[in-house]
């Protein structure tokens, strides 16, 4: 038998940031001349302390806010040149994001916070519910599909809120602090799913503070000191990352 071979990566950058920099009113820049590039099947962690810019980053990744300088471009769409109308579209073709607190809607069922961006994209209710089900199936908590997320626990919140991400196949997964908000044990869960996503050709941004959600799902690691990049390490290809539940 043979070992499958990783996939190439493809040239050309999802995510391309040039020289970016963004401050808010006359406060020091949260980010200064950040230049990064993510090729299509990567997964990226993005660390540094509190304050040091790493929500800033994905926001402008996300569409969610515009450099002052700089530019951002994913998948080939200048994301700093959009309007509001124009992010929104963006954001609904391209981007699925996580966030700390979950951010699901607290009166809709598990299923239909999932279903939700198909949606707004416009997809009819029986197909969104389909691929709903199908995402809750494969994420393991299609058992939850009809409760309301606040009887959940928190690490199966956050599954839900990964289903939704990735309801609309986005070419790209953000996260900011997916974990921050959980016990160890389900945010372990939450990084085991986000490695396997990965391995499943799911191009992932993960911001964090947290070294060992970093180490455990992503080989490429930035880091960010006041608005700098200060570095950007990939461990080597021929060592992957070892699951500790893999040591016998
Ligand atoms: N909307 C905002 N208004 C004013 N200052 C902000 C805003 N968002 C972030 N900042 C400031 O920008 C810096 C970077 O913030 P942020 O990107 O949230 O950092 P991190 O996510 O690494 O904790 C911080 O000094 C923060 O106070
Ligand atoms: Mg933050």
């Amino acid at each position: 038998m043979t070992a499958p071979r990783p996939r190439p990566l493809p040239a050309q950058p999802l995510i391309e940031l040039l020289d970016v920099s963004r401050r808010y009113g006359s406060g020091p820049p949260a980010l200064e001349d950040a230049s990064l590039s993510v090729r299509a099947g990567e997964a990226v962690a993005i660390l540094g302390p509190s304050g040091s810019g790493k929500s800033t980053l994905l926001n402008l990744v996300a569409g969610l806010d515009r450099p002052d300088s700089g530019s951002v471009t994913v998948d080939g769409v200048r994301v700093d040149r959009l309007g509001e109308a124009g992010a929104a579209r963006y954001r609904r073709a391209k981007i699925g994001m996580v966030f700390q607190f979950f951010h699901l809607l607290d009166d809709l069922s598990v299923a239909d916070n999932v279903a939700l961006p198909a949606r707004l994209a416009g997809l009819g209710r029986r197909e969104s519910q389909s691929r709903a089900g199908e995402l809750l199936e494969s994420l393991g908590i299609a058992r939850h599909a009809g409760a309301l997320p606040n009887r959940l626990s928190g690490g199966e919140r956050q599954r839900v809120a990964v289903a939704r991400a990735l309801m609309n196949r986005p070419p790209l997964l953000l996260a900011d602090e997916p974990t921050g908000a959980l016990d160890s044990a389900s945010g372990e869960e939450v990084s085991r799913l986000l490695r396997e996503l990965n391995a499943d050709g799911q191009t992932i941004v993960v911001v964090t503070h947290d070294t060992e959600l970093a180490r455990s799902c992503t080989r490429r690691t930035v880091r960010l000191v006041d608005g700098r990049i200060t570095s950007d390490v990939t461990s080597d290809a021929a060592t992957p990352v070892t699951d500790p539940e893999s040591v016998r």
